[in-house]
């Protein structure tokens, strides 16, 4: 780049040659880091810059030149100004962008999220049962007339057949949405051949008004156990352990008798109430039990329906709700919650 030494100036011509000469350079100059930043400031904008020494040798030029030649003095001046806050602006950005990223900092911890409550009391349960040698089936959710009522010993009038009760999809022949996990247990036994020792956790339907308490759409957990010379006493003391590995060891059951077409005799299990131990609360309505699910034995006619002879084994069964042992186990209130996706509700658990 050619520097024209103001010195050397003996006219306001060669003057105005020299300044459109830097104005021509400073246009493309390069600057790429500070080093060279000062370099350009020390050539343009220090006492000793070119800027300066066109400052002064404007002094010496004639008046009737000097409208003329100011105005290009203070164009270059803008000119080196501009550039030279504008490179620095961006060189500090370029710099800090660089310091932004600093390797040796702990990482910010990732918020993971959570299981929520119904699967992970499902996976409490299904994990109590699989420690006794129990493994996990499912089954469909879109069912036959035979799986979920007539297999299971279900009269031909039993008003779960009616349309007030379950959500039919068709008609003759009969597909409907299942309304229990007991369905599963008819293909299980179907197709496979004794002892079986199966968990079924699964979504269900029934055409039920949602309210606190109930929902049209719920999970359940099934058990069944068919082998050789099961009893009842092993219904029981299956039970019991099952009851105090989830609601602790102080646990006491009792058993109700009760009514299932699927088994003979049945029962409805109660647990002593976690929340009171007993005492009596709103949760257990102050009798200090709590319902949580329905057993038996299962009905030879069942047994029979699935091929399986019912003068050689026995077997039990049982089914809970899983929304309603999470409402006990964590006094939930209402169990519209669980479908409402609310993060301050799912965030406790
Ligand atoms: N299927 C029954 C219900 O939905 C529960 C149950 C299962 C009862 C197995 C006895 C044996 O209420």
């Amino acid at each position: 780049m050619s520097c024209i030494l103001i010195k050397e100036f003996n006219n306001h011509y060669k003057m105005k040659e020299a300044i459109y000469q830097h104005l021509k350079d400073v246009d493309s100059y390069t600057i790429n880091n500070s080093a060279e930043l000062e370099e350009f400031r020390l050539k343009y904008l220090s006492k000793k810059g070119i800027l300066q020494q066109l400052f002064e040798s404007f002094r010496t030029i004639p008046n009737e030149e000097k409208k003329e030649i100011g105005k290009l003095i203070n164009e270059l001046k803008q000119k080196v100004e501009g550039k030279f806050s504008e490179i620095q602006s961006k060189l500090e950005a370029d710099s800090t962008e660089n310091t932004a990223i600093d390797y040796t900092l702990t990482p910010v911890s990732m918020k993971l999220g959570t299981r929520h409550p119904l699967s992970q009391v499902r996976n409490e349960i299904t994990s109590i049962f699989k420690t006794l040698g129990f493994t996990i089936s499912e089954g469909p959710e879109i069912e036959d007339d035979w799986h979920v009522f007539s297999a299971l010993n279900f009269a031909e009038e039993h008003p779960a057949r009616d349309m007030q009760d379950t959500f039919f999809i068709e008609k003759n022949p009969d597909i409907l949405l299942r309304t229990h996990t007991s369905s599963v247990q008819i293909r299980a036994m179907e197709t496979q051949k004794p002892p079986l020792r199966i968990i079924m956790p699964g979504r269900v339907f029934r055409n039920e008004a949602i309210s606190y308490r109930a929902h049209c759409i719920f999970h359940q957990i099934e058990g069944l156990y068919i082998d050789k010379n099961v009893s009842f006493a092993d219904l029981k003391q299956t039970l019991l352990y099952f009851a105090k590995e989830l609601f602790g060891a102080d646990t006491k059951i009792r058993l109700r008798p009760s009514y299932f077409p699927f088994t003979e005799p049945s029962a409805e299990m109660d647990v002593s109430c976690s929340i009171c131990k007993g005492k009596g609360c709103n949760v257990c309505k102050h009798s200090g039990w709590l319902e949580i699910l329905g057993c038996g034995m299962v009905d030879p006619n069942v047994l029979a329906n699935c091929g399986i002879d019912p003068n050689v084994y026995t077997g039990y069964a049982f089914g809970m709700g899983i929304e309603r042992i999470t409402m006990l186990k964590y006094a939930v209130k209402d169990l519209r919650m669980y479908f409402e996706n609310d993060l301050r509700f799912l965030n406790q658990f």
